[in-house]
Order: C-alpha cells, then structure tokens, then sequence
C-alpha cells in the first residue's frame, strides 16, 4: 500500500474512532476532542489575520533589557510580555511614550527602565471613583482592575519615577489634540470592552507620529480586544510577537528617509 494511501486511511481511521465511536463510547473524551479541534481552528483563523513573529523577526538585536519582575499579580502581563515590552522600548529607541491603562505600573515601569534618560512616558489611568461615570461601560469582570486602591503603586520610589507623568481620566474622554502625532510608543492596556479597545486604538493612532509604534495588550484573551485587533488587521500591518499576547503595529512613516529605528512589520 502506497505511504500516503496508509497515511490518510490511518488518519481517517483515528478520527473516525475519536468523532463516532466515542460519541456513543465515551461522549467526554469525544466532547473533550471536539472542543480541542475548535481551538486549533480559531487559533489559526487568528493566525492567518495577525501572523505571528519572534521579537527577533522584527529586530534582530534588541540589545540589552532590563525587566523588573516582582510578584506579578492578576492585570499584570506575564514576565515574557514585560521583557517583549522592554526590547520593544529598546528596540525602537522610543523616547516620548504613552500608555492607557496605569493599574499598578508594571508596565509603566518597564517603559522607563528601558528608555533613554530624557524619556517622557505619559500613563494615564481611570480612578476608581470614575468607575461608574465611563462613557460606556467597563466589562463587568475588569471593574475590579479599576478599583485598586492606588494607579502606579510599583513605581513610587524608583530610581526612573522622574520620568513617568500620571493621568488620570477616562481615555474616551481624552484628547489627543496635545500629543497628537508625536508618540514614538503608544501602549495600549486599558478597558477590554469594545468600544474601549476601538476607541483606544483611535486614540493611540491619533497620537502616534509617523514611523512610530502601537503595542495592544491581551490578543486572544479579552474576546473584544481580539475582534478589534481582527479588524484593525484590515487597515494596520499587525503582528503577535510570540509566546504573548502583545500585538505590534509600526504606522507607516508614509515618506522616504523615516528616521525611527527597527524595519516595517511585514506580515
Ligand atoms: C489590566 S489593567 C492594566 C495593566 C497594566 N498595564 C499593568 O502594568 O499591569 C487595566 C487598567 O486600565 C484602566 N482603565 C480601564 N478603563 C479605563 C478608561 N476608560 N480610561 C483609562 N483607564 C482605564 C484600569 O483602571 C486599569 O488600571
């Protein structure tokens, strides 16, 4: 019998077993593999829309990082997302940054251990007492990211605090008009609702200069953020560095000579 012929009867064979049989023979572990194969479908659907690259596809030399990791907590991105979000600073030389969603300021920590000295990073953040004035709703299972007791607890008494400004606000609210088009990094973590994570986009790509950079936080864990990025894909040449959910976008500079540092991301 010819390989291929052996291969695909073999492989027939097996999901015959796991799809027929086992619905009448074991009806979980044929629930378990169903459940399974819809994963690996949306994964790839999500796949063909934001490819996937290494930290290193973009650029091949980051240089070195400096991560600080101390006892993350639920809202904090992983320890791999921190140092992704470092080697994004480093890579790209940004040096005026902003970002939506302070929380605790694990992030906001990381954006200035890893920027130049003269860095400005702007952070802005909902206080817990706007929590219920939004102008539209927080998800229910994120209110509690807003209630923390205080925005930037981590980075009270670090050696980088002189260059971190706090805001506070509701970014619906915000206006771009001050910085607009001149963030070289605009990091985005802040309410997943949809039209948070639509209108946050809008914000940070008002604000971005041309040739800088969009960082978007939770592709493929808050299902809003990961329907937007979906669109965006459409008008935006995204990326997902691997091993996170960190979704890049370098704005195209739209002329010749573009000055910022790291090469477009090509999908
Ligand atoms: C998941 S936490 C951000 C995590 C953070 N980047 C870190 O270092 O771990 C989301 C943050 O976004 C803030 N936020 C939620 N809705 C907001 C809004 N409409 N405007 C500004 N900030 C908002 C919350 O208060 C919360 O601090």
């Amino acid at each position: 019998m010819p390989a291929w012929l052996r291969r695909t009867a073999g492989t027939t064979g097996y999901l015959c077993r796991r799809l027929l049989v086992d619905a009448l023979a074991a009806p979980e572990r044929a629930s378990a593999f169903r459940e399974a194969i819809a994963r690996m479908r949306e994964a790839e659907d999500r796949e063909a829309r934001v490819p996937v690259r290494r930290l290193t596809d973009l650029w091949p030399s980051p240089g070195p990082v400096t991560t600080a990791v101390e006892a993350l907590t639920d809202g904090n991105p992983t320890a791999i997302e921190l140092f992704c979000l470092g080697a994004v600073v480093r890579a790209s030389g940004a040096r005026v940054i902003f970002e939506i969603g302070t929380f605790d300021g694990a992030t906001t920590l990381q954006l200035a251990l890893n920027s130049p000295p003269d860095a400005v990073i702007h952070t802005l953040d909902l206080p817990a007492d706007a929590v219920d004035r939004t102008r539209s709703p927080l998800l229910a299972q994120e209110r509690g990211y807003a209630l923390k007791p205080a925005s930037g607890a981590r980075l009270v008494g670090t050696p980088v605090r002189a260059k971190i400004r706090q805001l506070y606000g509701d970014s619906a609210a915000f206006s771009a008009e001050p910085f607009a088009g001149q963030m070289d990094l605009v990091v985005i973590d802040g309410s997943h609702a949809r039209e948070y994570v639509r209108s946050d986009s809008a914000l940070a790509r008002a604000m971005a200069r041309p040739g800088g950079w969009i960082v978007w936080h939770d592709y493929g864990v808050w299902p809003d953020v990961t329907a937007v990025l979906d669109e965006l894909a459409g008008e935006l040449p995204l990326v997902r560095l691997e091993a996170t959910t960190l979704v890049v976008a370098h704005i195209p500079s739209g002329e010749d000579g573009d000055t910022s540092r790291g090469p477009s991301v090509t999908t």
